[in-house]
């Protein structure tokens, strides 16, 4: 813009110093006109111009016609620091310094010929030409400095959109990987407990195929109801276990909690409950684990051990959760437990071992202390670390 209205500023100034001067009017209006129109219809169509490499041409044509106008008058002469501003955009530079430098030879030509004294004559334009093509070059190059600006922070932004586009397959990625790791869990747990209760439940149904005494084979059904019965009982607590809502509404301890008033309501065991250390935030997946652990060893009480009491405990760190399940009953030698073979699953014992392995793929272990005739604890904890607070964010999101 600046530009443009220099250059109608020195064709006006020319104009009116010529007329003023006397030049020839039938030359000089003609000319006038036709110099600005060039000039108008090759800024307007600029774009077009330049991308068809006419540019130069155009530039050659003002030019013919301001050597037109110098002709007439002299007083135009400097139109030729707009036309030496104009180079610098419509040709490689160094033509345009050629081209400046023509231009110039005749604007000291002129300036000679009009008797300036020569020193003048050469200096004043040459540094006008100087200003002229520094000012121009500047500008060319702040302008494809800030192109490339723009040009990396668009592809710094393409990038960002990349990123969140991974950010979520990963997410997706996470989540279906946690969705089959809770789906072998639940096999796992099905397969274990309520496999157990039903492969006795057979063995009872087919010993009374084999009995006749009445009293024999009551005692049988009763065995068969009972153990349906908690089967019936086991199944709803896999499926609650497993229903996050079960845990999400309410959180952690007060699952446990419910569940260890559940056990002393349905055992007669002096069951109690409590939690200690400050609130944390646990991901859902070790919620879970805990609250499967505990069903697990509460059964495990129920199951082995003719305890009197049990004491369940959830005891939280800034950096790690515990979950102690402590009985007074009968034990086991955990130690020999810790070395032996692993049964099949159908055959049972599988319970701690599935504890301790869904605690270790989070992270965390399972401590077993117990010895016949001495109770038995169960340690669990699992670390808080905040990758696994990130990727349950991002499990959320
Ligand atoms: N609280 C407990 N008191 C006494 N014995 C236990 C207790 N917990 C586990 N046990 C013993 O450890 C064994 C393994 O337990 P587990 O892995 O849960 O298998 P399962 O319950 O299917 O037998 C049990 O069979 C039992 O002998
Ligand atoms: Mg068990």
């Amino acid at each position: 813009m600046g530009r443009h209205t220099l250059f109608a500023l020195l064709l006006v100034i020319g104009l009116v110093r010529a007329v003023g001067s006397g030049a020839d009017l039938r030359w000089l209006v003609p000319l006038v006109l036709v110099t600005a129109t060039w000039y108008v219809v090759g800024t307007a169509w600029r774009a077009t111009f330049v991308t068809a490499g006419a540019g130069p041409w155009w530039l050659l044509g003002l030019t013919l016609l301001w050597g037109g106008l110098v002709v007439v008058s002299p007083d135009f002469v400097w139109v030729a620091f707009a036309l030496w501003l104009l180079s610098v955009h419509l040709m490689a530079f160094p033509l345009a310094v050629v081209y400046s430098v023509l231009v110039l030879a005749v604007v000291i030509g002129v300036q000679v010929d009009l008797g300036t004294h020569p020193a003048g004559a050469i200096l004043g334009p040459s540094i006008g030409c100087l200003v002229a093509l520094a000012a121009s070059r500047g500008e060319q190059l702040l302008a494809q400095e800030a192109v490339e600006r723009q040009q990396l922070v668009d592809r710094l932004v393409a990038t960002q959109e990349e990123m969140v586009v991974l950010h979520d397959d990963l997410t997706r990625t996470q989540r279906e990987s946690g969705a089959l790791a809770e789906r072998t869990r639940l096999s796992r747990d099905i397969h274990d407990t309520l496999a157990q209760g039903f492969s006795s439940i057979l063995l009872l149904a087919r010993a009374g195929a084999q009995r006749d005494d009445p009293a024999q084979l009551h005692t049988l059904l009763r065995q068969i109801e009972e153990t349906a019965g908690e089967n019936l009982e086991e199944s709803r607590r896999v499926v609650n276990a497993l229903t996050p809502a079960a845990l999400e509404g309410s959180g952690l301890s007060a699952a446990l909690s419910r569940l260890v008033a559940s056990m002393s309501g349905e055992t007669g065991i002096v069951a109690e409950f409590t939690a200690d250390g400050p609130e944390v935030h646990l991901a859902t997946a070790q919620e879970v684990a805990l609250l499967r652990v505990a069903q697990s060893a509460l059964a495990n009480v129920r199951q082995h051990s003719g305890a009197n009491r049990v004491m369940v405990t959830l005891t939280t760190a800034p950096d790690q959760v515990r979950l102690d399940v402590a009985d007074d009953g009968a034990g086991f030698d955990a130690a020999g437990w810790e070395s032996a073979v692993p049964l099949p699953a159908a055959r049972g014992g599988y319970g701690l071992r599935s504890m301790r392995e869904r605690l270790r793929d989070l992270g965390g272990d399972l401590v077993v202390e117990s010895a016949p005739g001495d109770g038995t604890v169960l340690g669990a904890h699992l670390p808080l670390t905040v990758a696994g607070a990130a990727q349950e964010s991002g499990r959320r999101a």
